[in-house]
């Protein structure tokens, strides 16, 4: 009888999310305060999915795009119901009480288009839904999901599972510029829809690395272990800021635009960072940095992430859609829950630009008589891709291990 019943929950709704980084430049778009009443929202739930990520694999790198996960998240409340509902929209922090769901769609409409503007900037950010030939989905859920999360739409037969896995890969590897090319490796045939979400950053400094000063040199995973990495060099004038209570150095590097890496480098261990490390901290370090010469010392950095989200979210109170319980009533008629969250990034970061980041120690060194300040990051750091003008984190990470290009969660 229980196999029986659950069979008939076999009708699943294999749901997707991808992000990509890369890097390159940016303008001025207008920033809405709608927008920005986002901010605070997804700042605490970027924080909240770093430490349920990152407490699964302490010493493994660490690199995620928060704002396609709560996109995608936001998305998917279009069309759930009941307790479904509440959890998505309280696991993302939302308070139904202070904003509306209406409103929440909105403002993520205001940022998404904000961001697709920034023509400054590389920068793509959107959805799409693939949905079996035979499922069809109320049409309000279909035109919310155009209207504010920019999704393009497409029927599959995914039973098909070889085609239908080609043409969604060949869909991300457009949207990401080649960098993930292979997002679906298994596709489950009773799959009945698919939901993806994206965002493609291309930022270059705005003071780049000078190649000729690029040389190999150490990455100090731990008091054990040294990794070979090739070191990027760069003496200027930065904003950087000393933070005392988490014994950490901040440096800010700028993209073109508004959009900037903040890398933080602790003196000792990261582990108290990581603990202590709430979206305040981002706030308070912008607004203390001070525009010093510094010297700085950045591992050239390559990363490819894969996450299978469905456990981290699950610890994140995001449960029911994941089970028999899942309400899709704005969907379909039909039973649908959650069977997968994949999440995926790319990063890369080399003298004209990139996304990633370091973690640095402070000397003082001499040079042409004058004193400046030299941040290394030679061993674990935090970084931040954020936006300054919306507030936003686009992606954060950790880099224990340089030389541990990919990481599967
Ligand atoms: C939602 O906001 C209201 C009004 O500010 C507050 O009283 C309530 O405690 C909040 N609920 C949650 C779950 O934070
Ligand atoms: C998907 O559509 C195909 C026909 O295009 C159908 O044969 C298959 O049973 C459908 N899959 C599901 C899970 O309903
Ligand atoms: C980036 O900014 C620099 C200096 O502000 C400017 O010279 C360059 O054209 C910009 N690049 C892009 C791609 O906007
Ligand atoms: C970091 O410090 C904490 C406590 O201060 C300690 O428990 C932990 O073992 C340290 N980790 C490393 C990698 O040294």
């Amino acid at each position: 009888m229980w196999l029986q019943s659950i069979m008939a929950w076999s009708v699943q709704n294999l749901w997707c999310y991808l992000s990509l980084l890369l890097l390159f430049t940016s303008i001025h778009g207008n920033t809405e305060n709608k927008i920005e009443a986002l901010n605070e929202v997804n700042s605490d739930f970027a924080f909240r999915l770093y430490k349920s990520i990152a407490s699964g694999a302490q010493s493994q790198n660490v690199f995620f795009s928060p704002l396609s996960v709560s996109t995608a998240l936001a998305a998917l409340s279009l069309g759930a119901g009941g307790e479904t509902h509440r959890q998505l929209l309280s696991g993302l922090g939302f308070n139904s009480s202070v904003i509306t769901s209406e409103e929440m769609h909105q403002a993520f409409l205001d940022l998404l288009q904000n961001f697709n503007q920034r023509t400054g900037v590389d920068l793509n950010v959107g959805t799409a839904l693939y949905v079996n030939e035979t499922f069809k989905p109320h049409p309000e859920f279909l035109e919310n999901l155009k209207r504010f999360y920019l999704s393009e739409g497409f029927a599959v037969d995914f039973k098909k599972t070889t085609e239908t896995s080609d043409q969604i890969n060949k869909y991300v590897s457009e949207k990401t510029h080649g960098k993930i090319s292979k997002f679906i490796e298994k596709l489950d045939p009773h799959t009945i829809m698919y939901l993806l979400s994206y965002i493609y950053f291309k930022g270059k400094w705005s003071i780049p690395f000078n190649p000729r000063m690029t040389r190999k040199d150490e990455f100090h995973v731990d008091k054990e272990t040294t990794v070979p990495v090739q070191m990027m060099y760069l003496r200027d004038d930065f904003y950087i800021y000393s933070d005392l209570e988490l014994s950490v150095s901040v440096i800010r590097l700028n993209y073109n635009d508004s959009f900037s890496m903040i890398l933080a480098l602790p003196l000792n261990n990261i582990t108290l960072l990581e603990e202590a490390l709430h979206p305040h901290h981002i706030n308070k370090w912008q607004k203390l940095m001070s525009e010093r010469m510094c010297g700085i010392f950045l591992p050239k950095l390559s990363l490819k992430t894969s996450y299978s989200l469905k456990s981290i979210l699950s610890e994140m109170g995001f449960i029911d859609m994941f089970t028999a319980k899942a309400d899709f009533s704005g969907i379909s008629d039909e039973n649908l829950l959650v069977s997968e969250a994949v999440h995926k990034a790319t990063l890369d970061v080399d003298e004209a630009g990139t996304t990633a980041i370091a973690v640095t120690g402070i000397g003082f060194v001499g040079f042409s008589g004058r004193i400046f300040e030299v941040l290394k990051f030679d061993r674990p750091f935090m970084f931040f891709i954020v936006d300054q003008k919306t507030k936003n984190v686009l992606f954060m990470g950790k880099i224990v291990n340089p030389a541990n290009s990919e990481v599967h969660q």
